[in-house]
């Protein structure tokens, strides 16, 4: 059974009207201009102090009652490039963009904490809201870090949360340890020796030497991975050839890797390069490969994940929490916030994730249903980390 915290509820008429505002106009990485002015003003009708510019069109707003401690509490702001394929009344207004992971929905829990909390500070201490622009591909949380956010809110720790279609209304989950995978980008350029499709004894064959490649990167996750650890190698472009009756003198192979462990991050990385390097000179092709990070794993700690399991427990029941999901080779840059605070990062039963209500699908709606379970995490959450109000 769901416990809302009471007196919630009388915020959702005005959390879904953000919520469908938001929706309507999605804004893209580092472009969320519009969202962030909402999100300003919003905090600052709600008497919080708020400090704009950080990545651009990042926003905190900080609520302070009396001395104590400090704490982060994050949602992100941007869409995705997605023509929205719905018909609802808030569908978005901007084509091709849309709010197809719930960010939306996100922003608007944390406002309505951000309100409820306002009103009604049992806490002592300060609280940083943190809304980030560019959670997809850009790494928004990144700039924000690195353009100084914990030298200017310096809290203690910081904590996230993503709708989860798939996961029932009603239940959140959570685990101590890794919660996301790395996402990093790889491009491999090919170059050989181009000929007539009859005569390939007088070229040398990028194809077929991409394709010994893709294969042998394959036993990356298989020979070299632990067998109880993970990894993910996929080639998801391969580019090369015009035409039926020429073998090609270039290839471009692109795509991602995803692990949970730095170890195993720079271990795929080496041995994609020494597999290509070799499987390219034993055909007698030139190779280069450019391999980019681009976000950590989303790593819980122990401590703070047992904070949010006791905020979460006192919200939708004990009995409602999964305790040991299988985490998700899906990426989150809030990692970057994990890598310099404690913290945890939960997911919130979204309901079912068929017929088009998986994230990033351009039938997804975030499920309104859930934005007073989120919001009242997030008022259980103050609670549980801060001390008491006097
Ligand atoms: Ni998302």
């Amino acid at each position: 059974m769901v416990e809302m915290v009471p007196g919630i509820e009388k915020l959702l008429p005005d959390m879904k009207a953000w919520r469908h505002d938001l929706h309507a106009h999605p804004e893209t990485a580092f472009e969320e201009h519009r969202t962030s002015d909402v999100v300003a003003e919003k905090l600052a009708s709600f008497g919080l102090e708020v400090h704009r510019g950080l990545a651009g069109t990042g926003v905190v707003g900080v609520l302070r009652n009396g001395d104590g401690p400090a704490v982060a509490f994050r949602a992100d702001m941007d869409a995705l490039h997605i023509h929205e394929e719905t018909n609802l009344p808030h569908r978005s207004r901007n084509a091709g963009r849309m709010h197809a992971c719930g960010h939306d929905g996100h922003t608007a829990m944390l406002l309505g904490a951000a309100r409820y909390l306002s009103e009604n500070p049992g806490f002592q201490g300060s609280l940083a809201f943190i809304f980030q622009p560019a959670e997809e591909n850009e790494g928004g949380g990144r700039v924000m870090v690195e353009q100084g956010l914990f030298e200017k809110f310096p809290v203690q720790q910081v904590y996230g949360m993503h709708n989860w279609p798939g996961l029932e209304v009603g239940r959140m989950a959570l685990r101590s340890g890794p919660m996301m995978a790395s996402y990093d980008v790889f491009e491999l350029t090919l170059t050989g020796r181009g000929t007539h499709a009859a005569m390939p004894h007088l070229g040398t064959d990028v194809i077929v030497a991409g394709t010994q490649i893709v294969n042998a990167w394959q036993t990356i996750p298989s020979r070299n991975t632990h067998p109880v650890d993970a990894a993910v190698v996929s080639v998801t472009q391969f580019h090369a050839g015009d035409t039926w009756n020429v073998i090609p003198a270039s290839a471009v192979l692109r795509g991602t890797t995803r692990t949970f462990r730095a170890e195993v991050q720079d271990m795929v990385e080496r041995r994609m390069r020494e597999l290509a390097q070799a499987i390219a000179g034993a055909f007698g092709v030139e190779m280069s490969f450019r391999y980019e990070r681009r976000y950590p794993s989303t790593v819980n700690t122990a401590a703070e994940t047992e904070l949010a399991r006791q905020a979460a427990a006192r919200v939708v029941g004990e009995q409602a929490l999964d305790l040991d999901p299988m985490p998700s080779m899906g990426a989150e840059d809030f990692a970057f916030m994990l890598q310099k605070r404690p913290g945890c990062y939960v997911w919130l039963g979204a309901g079912s994730n068929e017929g088009g209500r998986n994230l990033h699908s351009p039938h997804y709606d975030f499920n309104d249903e859930v934005l007073p379970i989120g919001a009242s995490y997030w008022v259980r959450l103050a609670e549980t980390v801060l001390p008491k109000s006097a």
